[in-house]
């Protein structure tokens, strides 16, 4: 069998693993062989290819990113390449195509398994925000980060009895906020699901420093916005991908509640290093538990499917199933941090 796999969206801690354990599932266990795309599904539009062999992928456990290149393509030149695609997958005699990626790469590998295409999907994204799966690799590797960077930030608001709004990556999803929030004691979690009161905001800053408390940690997800009315947001438009082009949340909020509240407010955005760099122990094994899972579902013939974290269990969710709607933070996750906020 031929394995063809890429690489598609914003490219998190885990990628390099996932590709090295299919490679070294497919030839040592299968006397398979892998070719991979450059560049997510340019690579297919383009037919910009990689050899992959063992050799090729020694080393690739711990290093962060994808040796094989990312990128995001919009949907429209997607469905406008769909036979170019199926031609250069046939060029190259792939059997099966393994895209690993997060919703827009899920989405994409639907459209050419609805084609006709035999496609095992594997769900990547530092914002754990893909239904099915309990858990995405990159997250685990985004939230310590983010933590480590919070529990710093602790120290420095506490010497100088100061607001500190920390910005991190999820752009519909929460979880990043929510986890890092959680683990590092934030005072405030704000996320995009849920609008925020800036009047309920000013109330526990000013709450909190009125009964003598050193300092204010707020963590704010790119996406969170206020209630409607309350403080607008400056607008940055639209990407080609039609996503909102955020404008800086918690630079914003600083600086309402800077004037508000009149304590001294410091907006810090963590940004692309949540992404960046070696991927934690929990996300090397997950990661090479996807590889070897799809592996072995590519040639079991199991295709139209995406693998997936149940539990402990690695399962195989229908690909339309998988992308059918965003995972985002539910109300009852988010007033779990009621006790430890405030
Ligand atoms: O989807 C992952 C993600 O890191 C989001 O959290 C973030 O909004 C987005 O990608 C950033 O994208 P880019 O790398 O294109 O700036």
């Amino acid at each position: 069998m031929r394995i063809g796999i890429l690489t598609g969206g914003g490219d998190c801690p885990g990628l390099n693993a996932v590709i090295r354990s299919v490679v070294r599932t497919a030839t040592t266990q299968y006397g398979s062989s892998v070719i991979g795309f450059r560049d997510g599904w340019h690579g297919l539009l383009e037919d910009r290819t990689t050899p992959l062999d063992v050799a090729a992928v020694d080393g690739l456990l711990t290093r962060g990113g994808t040796t094989l290149g990312s990128a995001r393509v919009a949907p429209a030149k997607l469905h406008a390449g769909l036979d170019t695609m199926k031609e250069v997958l046939a060029a190259h005699g792939v059997d099966v195509l393994v895209p690993i990626g997060g919703e827009g790469t899920l989405t994409a590998a639907h459209l050419l398994s609805e084609a006709g295409v035999p496609v095992v999907g594997i769900p990547k994204t530092i914002d754990n925000d893909i239904d099915g799966t309990d858990l995405t690799f990159g997250f685990d590797t985004a939230v310590s980060i983010a933590t480590e960077m919070i529990d710093r930030l602790h120290t420095t608001a506490e010497s100088h009895q100061r607001v500190l709004l920390v910005e991190v990556m999820g752009r519909h999803a929460g979880w990043i906020a929510l986890h890092a929030g959680l683990a590092a004691g934030a005072h405030l979690t704000l996320v995009p699901e849920e609008p925020f009161d800036v009047d309920e905001v000013v109330r526990i800053v000013c709450e909190r420093f009125s009964r003598g408390d050193s300092h204010v940690i707020g963590v704010v997800a790119e996406g969170a916005a206020p209630l409607p009315g309350q403080m607008p947001l400056r607008d940055g438009g639209v990407d080609e991908f039609g996503h909102r082009r955020f404008t800086g949340v918690a630079q914003q909020l600083g600086a309402e509640l800077e004037r508000r509240t009149g304590k001294e407010v410091r907006a810090t955005v963590l940004g692309h290093v949540q992404r960046g760099g070696t991927p934690t122990s929990f996300d090397r094994v997950l990661a090479t538990r996807f590889g070897l899972h799809a592996t072995i579902a590519a040639h079991d013939g199991k295709v139209g499917q995406m693998v997936a974290l149940r539990g402990t269990e690695i399962e195989l969710v229908p690909l339309a199933a998988a992308v059918a709607r965003l995972k985002t933070v539910t109300p009852s996750r988010l007033a779990e941090t009621g006790a430890f906020t405030g």
